[in-house]
């Protein structure tokens, strides 16, 4: 279905937008006549796609290197962006990367790496952007986070994490920024066909191979890429603050509001089938005086 045009000549800078979500988002924008900045640390792929959209799209395209993780580098990319193209309209704060496996099997960096792309890349995008739309009196926000914000989840405590800091910093954005003409939205994809689900660029999964993640993802209908960022839009230009795509994982986070409890009963069903079909890498550990009575008989 068409989208309304209403984003044609708009400037939008999408962070990992070489690929997945992203890489969608930035083609739907610059197909309805928007000049987007394809931002991302894979630079080739940026580039790949942006000549592509120069090429055969109504709008205009851009790539350029992005750490997100780093504040100059971020700060370097949107003041290029911002030279070039005059303003920023749009910001989709959208990198990100999984890792997966149960909190007994993770290393410090574990958390380090998750919690900076996908929270402190956020923050960066945040800090070097919400200014500029400030003095422009206009902008939209759009942070990408997942229904992980917003329900309980097994085997993704880091990523879940950094979700659900992503809603909580939108949520209040979202009001705090509406004085400045500025709007917000966060984006909770349910489960969409990219290279994340097998942990993606710079992600990783231990413990489980990518055969078992891939069934298990296909096990709850994904979605493509290009559905997501139709749908999402559509709601973005409406202006709806948390997006849930696609609608039927809206029953989770219905079911965890309406009972925290039960939610996580059923959270620990599924992890009990998930232990029987793929068992964990890492076994529990054995308590040392078990450990020690059983060497004594
Ligand atoms: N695919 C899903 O099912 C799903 C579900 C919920 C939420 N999400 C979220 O959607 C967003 C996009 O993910 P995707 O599914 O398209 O995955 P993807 O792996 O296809 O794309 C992620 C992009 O982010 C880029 N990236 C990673 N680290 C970066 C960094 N430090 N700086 C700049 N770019 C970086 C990667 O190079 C890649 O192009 C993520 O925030 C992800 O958590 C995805």
């Amino acid at each position: 279905m068409a989208m309304a045009s209403n984003v044609s000549g708009k400037c939008a800078f999408v962070t990992g937008g070489a690929s997945g979500i992203g890489a969608a988002l930035a083609t739907r924008m610059a197909d309805q006549g928007a000049e987007v900045w394809i931002a991302d640390r894979q630079i080739g792929p940026a580039e790949e796609l942006a000549d592509r959209l120069n090429n055969g799209s109504a709008g205009k395209a851009h790539a350029i290197e992005l750490d997100a993780r780093s504040y100059p580098s971020f700060e370097r990319a949107v003041t290029e962006a911002v030279r070039r193209s005059g303003r920023i309209d749009y910001l989709f704060n959208n990198a990100g990367i999984g890792v997966g496996g149960e909190v007994d099997s993770y290393a410090l960096d574990d958390w380090y790496d998750v919690i900076d792309v996908n929270l402190l890349g956020v923050v960066h995008g945040i800090q070097a952007v919400y200014p500029i739309m400030i003095g422009q009196h206009s902008g939209h926000i759009v942070n990408t986070a997942s229904l992980a914000g917003l329900v309980t989840t097994v085997g993704q405590a880091s990523y879940a994490a950094t979700k659900h800091a992503v809603v909580a910093i939108s949520k209040t954005l979202r009001v705090e920024a509406k004085r400045h003409g500025v709007q917000v939205s966060v984006l909770c994809p349910g489960v969409v066909r990219t290279p994340i689900l097998t942990g993606g660029h710079y992600g990783r999964n231990d413990g489980v191979s990518d055969e078992q993640l891939l069934s298990r993802a296909e096990s709850v209908r994904p979605i493509s890429p290009d559905v997501f960022a139709d749908r999402a839009l559509r709601s973005v230009l409406r202006g709806k603050a948390i997006i849930v795509v696609p609608a039927w994982w809206k029953a989770l986070w219905y079911l965890e509001r309406l009972s925290p409890s039960l939610s996580m009963r059923a959270v620990n069903v599924m992890l009990h089938r998930i232990r029987q079909v793929d068992p964990p890498s890492t076994p529990p550990p054995i308590a040392e005086d078990a450990a020690q009575d059983g060497a004594g008989s």
